[in-house]
């Protein structure tokens, strides 16, 4: 194999204009005669990397990375160095044949084979009968011949050797077909994989035909939805991102990538004319696709399912998009829908629009999620969301705080200036909980009155208990008058739907600071069984004050807890009853 003139590669590196080509990748800016960015080798915050197109050359002071046009070709695009220097050559309108220069790839027999299956297959779906099906079925769902030509979809026939011969007679070793997944060895015959499916074909970024994925298309056929290619030589499903290839021209246009699930979202996007879409391809998004992505834009907007599964698939997608510096944009689709379904029930130029401007912030998309598991009829779902959100916006800008807070207050319905409070000191509480865990004098509750604090929480949690008890309890097992009255106003709170501020602003001094103190503050698990044994706990308190004889009752207590409280509890209103306070 020939190699490439030194002759050549100089006049390549010459004639590039260097800060042109970063640019497309780094924002640059100028100083003195060098040009300063961000650094693409690795993640920073304040730019070390210079480029001197006088020397032609770019150099980073942080993590060392130097080198030409070409290696920056290289290394940013994942190519060969024939490659780069070939489309580097191309750009600056240097006329050069590379064909003599380039290496047979080892693999380039899977490749050949694959775009002949391509090939194959797609002159199955145009000229068949049940191809004829197949493009109905496509047609039917809103896919065109131009789409089905863009996308280069096929058929793969209801036959069990038509590819395996078709390929044999091209030459191709059965080994190979079966390496690649293609065809199945049985016990003695060998039989294709794909059979009675339409095929679509996945390339890699570099336009490689790496691997096929097939989907039934009879209503009556219960297989599988989709079938893959199997992990090959040529295809790691976890460092392939379809149809990357056909949207790079318009990922640099755009600067941007649109991130699917699936084949048919890609399709349905394309219609929608948007074309830097990829897809996953329905398994968990990898680091490997991200780094892949990166090496194209640092902006990707995810447009995931709008199910609950979507939701959370978007979310582990978003930690790791940013993990990798990556600012993304967040697309819900409504309604659980997925963008297909959103053309059908809308149009393909509303699903662009929603795609292009409906997008959320990543910490929009964390709000909204946060809030999706919180029953806002329960008191300490509400606590809990405020508190994800406080932390979710501590460290933002004071707009985006305040911006925030409108929404808590809207969402949950509690006046803006006490959220406002509940911030300040959550956030004070954050800092100084350390100190004061050590320095707060901790009141020591008795039994009862621990029973009846997390039964008044029971309550505010879920109404159901408070209607258990409305139902099975004795009213007057409560401590003080105090309590007692606020499992009346908890009552008013679920029978006319008052907000939490109303709640509030009903309860006393000692109410509010009981509630603050003891409620607020406490974040519970709810079992059935403990608040029985709550509920048994107040009985028993009950029985104490009716009881004359309180010995009595202590010797009846099952348990020496309840004998010890108990005992305290009647020292506590012999001695209370002593100074005439009840
Ligand atoms: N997928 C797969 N194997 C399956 C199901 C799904 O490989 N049995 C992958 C495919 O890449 C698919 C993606 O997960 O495109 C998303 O799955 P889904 O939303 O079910 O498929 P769609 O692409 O939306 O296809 P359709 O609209 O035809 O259901
Ligand atoms: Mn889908």
């Amino acid at each position: 194999m020939a190699k490439i003139s030194e002759h050549v590669i100089n006049d390549v590196i010459q004639r590039t204009d260097l800060v042109d080509l970063i640019s497309e990748k780094v924002a640059l800016s100028k100083k003195g005669k060098s040009y300063f960015g961000l650094c693409p080798f690795h993640s920073e915050k304040t730019p070390s990397f210079s480029v001197e197109p006088d020397k032609k050359i770019y150099t980073c002071f942080s993590c060392g990375e130097k080198g030409n046009a070409i290696t920056f070709k290289q290394k940013t695009e994942n190519l060969s160095f024939v490659d780069a220097v070939e489309i580097l050559a191309d750009r600056a309108n240097i006329q050069i044949d590379f064909t003599e220069f380039k290496q047979e790839n080892p693999n380039q027999k899977y490749f050949d084979i694959n775009d002949d299956a391509k090939g194959f297959y797609k002159l199955l779906l145009s000229n068949t009968v049940s191809g004829q099906n197949a493009i109905e079925y496509l047609t039917q769902r809103g896919i065109t011949k131009e789409i089905i030509d863009y996308f280069e979809l096929g058929l793969a026939p209801n036959e069990y050797e038509l590819l395996y011969k078709t390929l044999t007679e091209k030459g191709y070793l059965v080994s190979d077909m079966v390496d690649l997944g293609l065809v199945k060895q049985g016990t003695n015959n060998f039989y294709d994989l794909f059979r009675e499916r339409i095929i679509f074909p996945i390339q890699d970024e570099r336009n490689r035909s790496v691997a096929f994925s097939g989907r039934v298309y009879k209503t009556e056929d219960t297989n599988a939805k989709y079938i893959n290619s199997p992990q090959t030589v040529v295809f790691t499903k976890s460092n392939i991102l379809y149809n990357l290839n056909k949207a790079l021209n318009e990922i640099k246009k755009t600067k941007r990538i649109v991130l699917f699930e699936g084949y048919m979202d890609v399709i349905a996007a394309h219609r929608a004319n948007i074309h830097d879409a990829v897809a996953s391809m329905g398994t968990s998004l990898t680091k490997e696709q991200v780094r892949l992505m990166k090496r194209y834009t640092d902006d990707v907007t995810i447009c995931y399912d709008g199910d609950s599964a979507g939701i959370e698939a978007t979310s582990r997608a978003l930690t790791l998009l940013q993990a990798e510096g990556i600012k993304v944009k967040i697309v819900l689709l409504p309604d659980g829908l997925d963008p297909d379904d959103y053309i059908n029930k809308f149009s393909s130029e509303s699903l662009q629009k929603f795609i292009n401007e409906q997008w959320v912030s990543s910490i929009r998309f964390l709000y909204i999620k946060n809030k999706n598991d919180i029953d806002f009829t329960k008191m300490l779902d509400i606590e809990k969301f405020k508190k994800r959100v406080f932390d979710l916006i501590k460290n933002e800008s004071r707009t985006t705080i305040e911006v925030f807070m409108k929404d808590i207050s809207k969402d949950i319905n509690i006046s803006l200036e006490s959220l406002r409070q509940d911030f300040q000191q959550y956030t004070r509480k954050n800092i100084s909980t350390k100190i004061s865990r050590t320095q707060s004098q901790v009141k020591v509750l008795s039994k009862f009155e621990k029973a009846e604090m997390m039964l008044i929480n029971y309550f505010l949690s879920d109404v159901k208990y408070l209607n258990e008890f409305r139902v099975n309890a004795d009213e007057n097992i409560f401590l003080s008058r105090e309590v007692w009255e606020m499992r009346i106003l908890i009552e008013d709170l679920y029978d006319h739907n008052e907000s939490i501020d109303e709640f509030e602003t009903k309860l006393s001094e000692s109410q509010l600071h009981f509630y603050h103190n003891s409620i607020k503050s406490k974040l519970v698990e709810l079992s059935d069984n403990e608040f029985h044994d709550l509920l048994d706990t107040m009985q028993l308190y009950k029985e104490l004050q009716k009881s004359k004889d309180s010995d009595a009752l202590i010797e009846k207590a099952l348990t020496i807890e309840d004998k010890i409280a108990l005992a305290k509890e009647r020292d506590k209103i012999i001695k209370e009853a002593k100074h005439g306070k009840r």
